[in-house]
């Protein structure tokens, strides 16, 4: 479904991607995990467009994304959950989530109401908390109302970047859930993490990425096994 080919990207002389492959396949959950600054948020971001690749190419779907806007990389079916949540902390949940559905305006009032109701039902205290600021809400609060945010454009691939930033075990647990049924749905996801025992749990593979390169990929199992990863990401 994703096929990421020798990615890199610059920030001035700053070499944040030295040349990256991932492959995501429908259906999977893939991971990435890293340290900070290996470059986590520069992959997402440069997949989805958001910022300027000096190399290589990302096709989605078969159709080659690699210098698409974001705007249109939406339409194709792929969303975004951004480091940090990225909501609109003066605006209502309610506009929130109707902000996240504006590929679907055209669709009608109904349509939009629905997906709105079944975003309430997987997260019930944003309907709650409708009518308040997104600003106002807990860490964990906003945290769910950006990935309702995001699915409401009824995305067919999400893009995850530290899901559990911020949160309690108990909130990264509910999140985790999150994830799982999703995927379940039918979502494939690609997810950036730096919990990674967390992560390498739930997904089917992942992705070592150390200052730029990837260094190890395997199955989650694999990678929870490796001495290498267990020495450096999991602290044993
Ligand atoms: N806008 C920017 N300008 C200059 N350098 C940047 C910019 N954004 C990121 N970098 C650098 O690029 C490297 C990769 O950063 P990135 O944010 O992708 O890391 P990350 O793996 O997401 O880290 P974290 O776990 O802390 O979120 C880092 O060395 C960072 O300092
Ligand atoms: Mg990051």
């Amino acid at each position: 479904m994703l096929q990421v080919k020798n990615l890199v990207v610059n920030y001035g002389h700053v070499e944040a991607l030295r040349g990256i492959d991932i492959q995501v396949e429908k259906g999977e959950i893939v991971a990435i995990i890293g340290s900070n600054g290996a470059g986590k948020t520069t992959t997402l971001n440069a997949i989805f467009g958001l910022i300027p690749k000096v190399q290589g190419t990302v096709h989605f779907k078969n159709v080659d994304i690699s210098t698409r806007k974001p705007h249109e990389i939406l339409r194709l079916g792929m969303s975004p959950v951004l480091q940090g949540r990225q909501i609109f902390a003066d605006q209502t949940v309610y506009d929130n989530l109707l902000l996240g559905a504006y590929t679907r305006f055209k669709e009608g009032r109904d349509r939009i109401t629905k997906l709105i109701e079944r975003e309430y039902a997987r997260f019930p205290i944003l309907k709650e908390r409708k009518n308040q600021m997104a600003g106002t809400l807990s860490g964990g609060q906003q945290q769910m109302l950006a990935i309702s945010r995001a699915l409401m454009s009824e995305p067919t691939f999400l893009l995850m970047d530290e899901p559990s930033m911020g949160l309690s075990p108990v909130m990264v647990l509910e999140i985790v859930k999150t994830i799982k049924a999703l995927n379940q749905e039918g979502v494939t996801i690609l997810l950036v993490e730096q919990m990674a025992a967390i992560a390498l749990k739930i997904a089917h593979r992942a992705y070592v990425l150390e200052r730029g390169k990837i260094a190890l990929t395997g199955t989650g199992k694999e990678l929870l096994q490796n001495p290498l990863v267990r020495k450096a990401y999991l602290g044993a």
